[in-house]
């Protein structure tokens, strides 16, 4: 367990409790997905956290496999009555059982990869999205990376910053294409995000 996850991990609780609130970028956001992809469709969700956003993709008629790199956030959705799965991107099996996924949805927690290993994650998330099918993420916009301790938080985690075109050939070099990247979506601490949707591209990675 890295020192980021290490946080997480002692404040799951205060997080899930605590945490941001669904703002209406990101609602506007999950209905844009749901409507893209329709009822039924199968979402692998990563950095599920409290469960916000697999719960509103489940109103709308989403299939959602929520996972988690963080073990309290895992135990906390299972508590929850719901399947989770700890699973780190980089490295764990992703594969569903049958058929590929029909999206990705990845909000705020890429921004927690090292910038040199984003190409192989989204490689690794391309692989198991049939063709055709979405990635939905949201990553912190800047420069560099480095730590940070806010919010319901209280040990330091650490991000990767990203500017738009850099991010763009990212991923589009990991197999995804139709990359629509909107840049300076304001937060709640000031801060600036950035927000992505992609097509998982016909040719494999
Ligand atoms: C800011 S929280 C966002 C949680 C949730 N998606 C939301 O929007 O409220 C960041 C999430 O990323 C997860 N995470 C931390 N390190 C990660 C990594 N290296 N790869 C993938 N997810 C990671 C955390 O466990 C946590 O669930």
């Amino acid at each position: 367990m890295n020192e980021t996850v290490r946080a997480y991990d002692r404040d799951a609780a205060a997080y899930v409790a605590h945490g941001p609130a669904m703002t209406d970028a990101v609602r506007a956001r999950v209905e844009d997905f749901a409507q893209r992809l329709g009822a039924g469709a199968r979402v692998l969700e990563i950095g599920s956290g409290g469960g916000r956003d697999a719960l509103l993709m489940e109103r709308l008629g989403l299939r959602v496999r929520r996972t988690d790199i963080t073990p309290g956030f895992v135990a906390l959705l299972r508590a929850q009555g719901h399947e989770a799965d700890l699973l780190d991107p980089l490295v764990d099996d992703l594969a569903a059982a049958g058929d590929p996924y029909d999206a990705v949805w990845a909000n705020a927690s890429l921004l927690h990869v090292a910038r040199v290993d984003l190409r192989v994650v989204l490689t690794r998330l391309a692989a198991v999205t049939r063709v055709g099918g979405l990635l939905g993420a949201a990553l912190k916009e800047g420069d560099g990376d480095g730590w940070s301790t806010h919010g319901a938080i209280s040990g330091p985690r650490h991000f990767t910053y990203w500017r738009a075109d850099h991010l763009r050939a990212v991923v589009a070099a990991a197999g995804w294409t139709g990359i629509e990247i909107h840049a300076g979506v304001a937060g709640r601490r000031g801060e600036a995000w950035l927000e992505v949707s992609a097509v998982r591209d016909g040719v494999s990675p």
